[in-house]
């Protein structure tokens, strides 16, 4: 049988991080999250994740099935890189669906560290909420000053300060199936370089 595509696969110029690295590596911090709340002080209440939508979807799926514990699951709508823009254009809120936090501890999943504005508005906006203690996960951290600068417990992979896309990451919210993060080549990128 013939797979089309859609043309997904020829515009990829270099897979960045396999799907097999994601998995393995997912499930790894999964153990040390778990670990690490089990840690605190008897708290049977489980903690609330916080899914930054759209990106960290796919990511957030994968993380919240591999952590046996209690957990409520909320929901932010931030957006940073609205249409074909491939660089920040300074992260907003769309939508906020997060629940009672007073008291909890919230853990922020994103699925990219750029510029840190997408995790300072959210960590700020969090803390209003009162609550026990608020930490972030993402699963890309881009080797950029800024993001060396922000605050986050838990990165999955370090890697180069190029546009990727792919499970979860868009392009004018295309190729986020991807199973793979990947470069797009410079045709298929309009405003690239
Ligand atoms: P920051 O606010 O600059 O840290 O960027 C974080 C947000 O921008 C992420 O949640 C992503 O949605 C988006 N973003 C950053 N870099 C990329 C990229 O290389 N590809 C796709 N989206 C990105
Ligand atoms: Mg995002």
């Amino acid at each position: 049988m013939m797979h089309r595509t859609g043309q997904m696969d020829s515009d990829i110029a270099r897979v960045v991080i396999t799907r097999a690295q994601i998995e393995s590596r997912v499930r790894e911090l999964a153990e040390q999250i778990v670990a690490d709340h089990e840690r605190l002080p008897a708290d049977g209440e489980g903690i609330t994740i916080i899914a930054v939508l759209t990106g960290a979807m796919i990511f957030c799926s994968d993380l919240m099935r591999a952590m046996p514990m209690r957990m409520k699951i909320g929901l932010l709508g931030v957006s940073s890189y609205p249409g074909t823009s491939v660089r920040t254009q300074g992260a907003r809120l769309l939508t906020e669906r997060t629940g009672d936090l007073r008291g909890r501890h919230v853990l922020v999943v994103d699925d990219i560290l750029d510029s840190g504005s997408t995790l300072h508005l959210v960590k700020g906006m969090l803390n209003e909420h009162s609550p026990a203690s608020v930490k972030a996960c993402v699963l890309l951290r881009k080797q950029t000053e800024q993001a060396r600068r922000t605050a986050v417990e838990y990165v999955g992979f370090d890697i180069p300060d190029e546009f990727v896309v792919g499970y979860g990451l868009d392009y004018d919210d295309y190729y986020r199936n991807l199973r793979d993060v990947v470069t797009l080549r410079r045709e298929v990128i309009a405003g690239l370089g």
